[in-house]
């Protein structure tokens, strides 16, 4: 096929393909306001890449997946939706499936591909208590086979443009905290003051950025750190009394956060046609605690799935774990907030709805740009 006609068929794929992607995605005739979405990351937006992996952290069993579209586990952290799934439907897209589970076939490629995987950190070492992930580096090595792949097919300047055009959404650097830092793993405590610690996830992190330029990306959300210290897992092994967030946690994230921020700035500058994104989603977490009664959460201490205090004790396992209508709380599980809370953080990702929590700008106004 000339390289023409086959990015025709690439834009109008036959029926088979959309019924493949369908889920929620739109009818054929909507126009995506981009032409995809690429997400890199750890559980807050694994969508299945670790059910192809040898690791504790899976969520491919139910309850998980219990309130999602297809009332089945996928690999989500979450009774339901994640934020990469609300922010695809306001795109026009399809729902972004696993680059594990495709067959590598480019038109599969074309409107976006998911490479997070639970347990990943910025840092190679993060999150290997739990068994196999992929790790930032590998995600971005994945990235990279994604964009030869379309360069093959496509051409180089259609590669170059889709890329270009194309959302690009990175959430990472919970796990370099839970499952390295906090745990004080091979003593990086004594080898890291808090601030170094923080300013070596930064100079990481900025460092796939800028690759991820040099792959001619031109529109990044980067996503901020939650407040970890908030989570239900952290309330248990810290005893909190009255389910208050464990501060000295919190404050480490905040930095972390306010770090990043000040990256991102510098990104736009140094980077010269691109837009980089900073949402600080500890923001968009604390107006969620804030006003609770308005969103109507019943709960913000207590994971709907769980055992032990705050259901903080150990991961969800089985149906019986987990709480009737996870609808009015904000925790899913130990560590994952629910698909109400996702919707409300994909709403101020996409156009600040109920706080301003993206600088320079949200998702919807730079697609604009
Ligand atoms: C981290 O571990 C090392 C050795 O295992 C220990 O000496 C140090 O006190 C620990 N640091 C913290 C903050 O727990
Ligand atoms: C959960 O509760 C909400 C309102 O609190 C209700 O709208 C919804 O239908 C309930 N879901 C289930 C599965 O019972």
């Amino acid at each position: 096929m000339a390289p023409m006609l086959l990015f025709f068929f690439l834009l109008f794929p036959p029926l088979s393909l959309q019924v493949h992607c369908q889920l929620t995605s739109s009818p054929s005739s909507v126009v995506p306001l981009a032409p995809a979405l690429f997400v890199i990351g750890d559980s807050t937006v694994d969508c299945g890449t670790n059910n192809h992996l040898f690791t504790l952290a899976r969520a491919d069993r139910l309850p998980y997946g219990r309130d999602f579209d297809t009332r089945r586990p996928t690999g989500r952290f979450s009774n339901g939706r994640v934020v990469v799934d609300y922010l695809a439907l306001r795109l026009k897209l399809p729902f972004v499936r696993p680059y594990l589970g495709l067959s590598g076939k480019v038109e599969e490629l074309v409107r976006g591909v998911n490479y997070a995987s639970a347990g990943a950190g910025a840092l190679f070492a993060s999150g290997s208590d739990l068994g196999m992930h992929i790790s930032l580096t590998e995600q971005m090595q994945q990235v990279h086979d994604t964009y030869e792949r379309l360069e093959l097919s496509l051409g180089e300047a259609a590669a170059a443009d889709l890329f270009a055009k194309s959302i690009f959404y990175i959430s990472i650097g919970s796990n370099d905290f839970i499952h390295y830092y906090f745990r004080n793993t091979t003593n990086v405590r004594s080898l890291f003051l808090p601030w170094e610690f923080n300013q070596l996830l930064v100079d990481t992190i900025k460092h796939e950025l800028k690759n991820l330029y040099n792959l001619n990306a031109r529109k990044v959300v980067v996503m901020g750190l939650p407040p970890i210290g908030c989570t239900p897992h952290y309330l248990w092994e810290y005893d909190s009394v009255y389910g208050d967030c464990v501060e000295q946690i919190n404050n480490m994230i905040v930095q972390l956060n306010f770090a990043m921020t000040y990256m991102v700035h510098k990104l736009n500058i140094e980077l010269h046609g691109a837009t980089f994104t900073f949402c600080d989603t500890f923001e968009g977490s604390m107006d969620i605690f804030r006003n609770r009664d308005r969103y109507g959460f019943v709960s913000t201490t207590d994971a709907c799935c769980g055992l032990g205090k705050y259901g903080g004790m150990v991961m969800c396992l089985f149906p019986e774990m987990a709480c009737k209508n996870a609808t009015n709380h904000v925790w899913w599980d130990e560590f994952h907030p629910t698909e109400a809370v996702n919707l409300i953080l994909a709403d101020d990702v996409w156009s600040g709805k109920h706080i301003d929590m993206c600088l320079p700008m949200n998702l919807r106004d730079m697609i604009e740009t």
